[in-house]
């Protein structure tokens, strides 16, 4: 039986030229999905690819207004018998946030993975085209339907809760937490580690195309409370610190971290740090904070929008959440 897959593009690097092999500048977001799959034709990836571009641009750029559009296209593409699977080509910078965004809000019943390249198309020793036959053999699988949505760099497969960007620059420029790879794939075979850990059709949090204000507030030796107040405005509904270390910060952002919490905007600690928990202090409670557990900042704050946008403002149960993660 032939493997149909929908191939949504959104721009980044996978898509970019730089007009030169070797030149260091470049544009992302420059080559069409038309021309995309053309160039990917020759490959002898065994699936019928058809492809619809939903954007094509920086993935600094991405963010709600995409994702109102890409969304809604993936649901069409779960609920067409005729597709077995469905890639999104994305930019790399911000492609975790997409990915998990995806991941809390799309049901398991097939394969979703996303896929980018820290080399333009044009470059010497261009990563897209093998990163695209990796994501094409993963999508392929029924059995990565049940594993969420995934995201496919280099020979390895991340789960979309795990993935981040850790590196500027080299292919090598991803890495999860706190599971390393759940998988790896050659455009040829593909290694599971592990048995999937969902279970077709309901999204965890329905799909919201409102979501609400979080800012992120970073944490560095000397933040003080007016580095807090400066970053939070009238429309703020929600706060993340990127901490110092497991989630910390200097007293005098603490102390206006807690009004702020007293007050009824939730506040998570996260850290700066690339890896690791934070875990919850017994202060938590008294403070009105929240731990983010295994989750980088922009990750929490994605969930924190989720949570906020279904009413969820209760320390506890958004803590709670997060635990579950
Ligand atoms: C982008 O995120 O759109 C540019 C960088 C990249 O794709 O690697």
């Amino acid at each position: 039986m032939t493997t149909r897959l929908t191939v949504l593009a959104t721009g980044g690097t996978i898509a970019g030229i730089a007009g030169s092999a070797i030149a260091h500048d470049y544009r992302a977001g420059e080559i069409g999905i038309e021309e995309y799959l053309e160039k990917v034709g020759g490959l002898g990836l065994e699936a019928e690819l058809s492809g619809r571009q939903i954007a094509n641009i920086d993935s600094a750029d991405i963010g709600p207004g995409v994702w109102n559009d890409l969304h809604p296209a993936i649901e069409e593409a779960l609920a067409d018998e005729a597709c077995n699977g469905i890639i999104v080509t994305h930019g790399t910078d911000t492609l975790e946030e997409t990915a998990f965004l995806l991941d809390l809000t799309l049901p398991a019943d097939k394969p979703v993975v996303v896929v980018g390249a820290m080399r333009p198309a044009d470059a010497v020793g261009y990563d897209g085209l093998r990163n695209f036959a990796n994501a094409v053999r993963v999508a392929s699988d029924p059995d990565a339907a049940g594993r969420g949505v995934l995201v496919v760099m280099g020979d390895r497969v991340f789960a979309a809760r795990d993935v981040r960007k850790v590196r500027t620059r080299g292919t090598e420029a991803f890495r999860g937490f706190p599971r390393e790879s759940i998988g790896l794939v050659t455009p040829a075979s593909l290694e599971w580690f592990g048995a999937p850990w969902r279970q077709g059709g309901t999204a965890t949090f329905e799909w919201s195309d409102k979501l609400p204000e979080v800012v992120i507030v970073y944490a560095y030796a000397g933040f003080d409370a007016a580095g807090v107040e400066r970053q939070v405005g009238e429309n703020t509904r929600g706060i993340v610190v990127a901490g110092v270390g497991e989630g910390n910060m200097p007293e005098s952002a603490r102390q206006a971290l807690v009004a702020m919490a007293k007050r009824g905007l939730p506040v998570v600690r996260a850290s700066r740090a690339d890896e690791g928990l934070v875990d919850r202090e017994p202060e938590d409670t008294e403070n009105g904070f929240v731990a983010s557990r295994a989750l980088n900042p922009q990750k929490a704050r994605i969930l924190l929008q989720l949570l906020l946008a279904r009413g969820i403002t209760d320390p506890a149960a958004i803590q709670s959440a997060f635990d579950g993660r």
